[in-house]
């Protein structure tokens, strides 16, 4: 890092007061109050460095869903930060993750998305690997006089956890458990589980992957963003508009700061968009939905056949209407979940998973797979073509600061629950303040 040991402060600019003198820490120089310095979107060294300690040392990340590892045996490939990891469920269904990293010579021992295996056989030289870690066997063990098989087992993550079929890993075997860490992202977690009569939620097999050339933290930046919408998204609110003025999402277009739509703050880097607030009553997320091909029709054999149960179940069949962010790699977007996989300092890839719920007829899980596919089809681009644009504009080194100042001396906007959670105007920046001291924590070595 060669930045920003200079003791002379940047000029004042047309955006605000010159920052504060740098102090001795270097992440106190970089993450003002009010701003962040481009370099931490820029520059490799502290991509490096992310990648140990916000995705590994002290953090907890987002791994997979238990449905993705149906029964005994299962596994699916992930990454954790640049590690490549196999979660597995071993023979008795407990959850494990170890590196996908032959522990000879480093190859991937798996190179499947899922499926099934007691075992992993590298198909470099052929060491086999239970799906615990444990080596199993080497070939032709005579060329290493005696094999110890206990030094030569894969990497695991030493700690697996799982709440309600979310499994996160953390490389710190001391961590807090997870539900603790999860803290008050907790209960909107809870909400969009318990939206399924049996709290029974599935990940579809298929994911939808999404590449753009922009730092990762752009995705977090964007995903607790009520600010945007009205610009960014502007074809799919006027697309929306034309069906009627109360479609979904239009209502970012009116005065945001004082609706009824707020953002919340719920430490340790996580937040959440509420939108629910901007409708009313059962059946109101159904009927503010944008166009979908068959609507009408599906409506008329929902009502036939459901009666008052109609309502509530035309409005499973939609989002769940909270954006819930999860430091660091884990949106819940509507009824999908996102995993933002960094790939490198201006490349990241974003996952898609589209989810099914128990305890409903299969006709609304059909719905729902057809309402997951309209955002990402219509509003990620709009998303993805910004982040690309501000990492080109991030690389300007004499604009050094991106600022996150929205709501900072508003009057009146933020309010603190008797919890501790800050809630506040849906295009407050309090999500980038809030992740950021928790981004400040973690590259500082913390165990909170
Ligand atoms: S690298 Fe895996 S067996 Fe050699
Ligand atoms: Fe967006």
């Amino acid at each position: 890092m060669t930045l920003h040991n200079s003791p002379a402060p940047p000029p004042a600019t047309a955006w605000g007061p010159p920052p504060a003198p740098p102090s001795a820490d270097r992440w106190s120089d970089l993450i003002q109050h009010d701003r962040v310095h481009r370099t931490l979107y820029t520059d490799s060294t502290v991509f490096d460095e992310e990648m140990v300690k916000i995705f590994g040392g002290q953090s907890w990340v987002y791994l997979a869903h238990e449905s993705q590892l149906p029964g005994p045996n299962a596994f699916v490939s992930i990454r954790m930060g640049l590690r490549p990891v196999i979660v597995t469920r071993d023979r008795r269904g407990g959850l494990h993750a170890i590196f996908n990293r032959c522990a000879h010579r480093a190859a991937t021992v798996c190179r499947e998305e899922s499926g099934t295996a007691k075992s992993f056989q590298c198909p470099y030289h052929g060491w086999t690997f239970r799906n615990t870690g444990e080596l199993v066997g080497a070939p032709w063990p005579q060329g290493y006089g005696e094999l110890d098989k206990e030094r030569f087992g894969l990497t695991v993550v030493p700690r697996v956890e799982s709440y309600r079929g979310f499994i996160f890993g953390t490389m710190n075997a001391d961590a807090p458990p997870v539900d603790e860490w999860l803290g008050h992202a907790r209960t909107w977690l809870d909400y969009w589980i318990d939206r399924s009569p049996t709290s029974e939620v599935v990940v579809k097999s298929a994911a939808f992957r999404m590449g753009y050339r922009g730092n990762w933290k752009l995705a977090f930046d964007n995903a607790g963003d009520g600010y945007h919408p009205s610009f960014s998204h502007r074809s799919l609110l006027e697309m929306a508009s034309r069906m009627g003025d109360a479609k979904d999402m239009s209502y970012f277009g009116r005065t945001p700061d004082d609706g009824p739509m707020k953002v919340y703050s719920l430490g340790n880097g996580h937040s959440v968009i509420d939108q629910r607030p901007v409708y009313e009553g059962p059946g109101s997320f159904w009927a503010n939905q944008r166009p979908q091909p068959g609507r009408e029709r599906f409506e008329e054999q929902v009502r036939a056949e459901h009666g008052d149960a109609a309502d509530t179940l035309l409005d499973l069949a939609i989002g769940a209407q909270i954006n819930l962010s999860i430091f660091p790699n884990l949106l819940i977007i509507g009824n999908q979940i996102q995993v933002v996989e960094p790939l490198a300092v201006d490349k990241t890839q974003l996952t898609w998973h589209a989810t099914s719920i128990g305890g409903v007829p299969d006709m609304i899980n059909t719905m729902r797979m057809r309402s997951q596919e309209d955002f990402p089809a219509f509003g990620e681009p709009d998303d993805q073509a910004n982040f690309e644009e501000a990492q080109r504009g991030l690389a300007a080194p004499e604009a050094e600061w991106v600022f996150m100042n929205r709501g900072l001396d508003a009057p009146d906007w933020q309010s603190v629950e008797h919890d501790g959670v800050i809630r506040t105007a849906v295009t407050d920046e309090i999500h980038m303040r809030g992740y950021y001291e928790e981004w400040q924590h973690r590259m500082r070595g913390a165990n909170r």
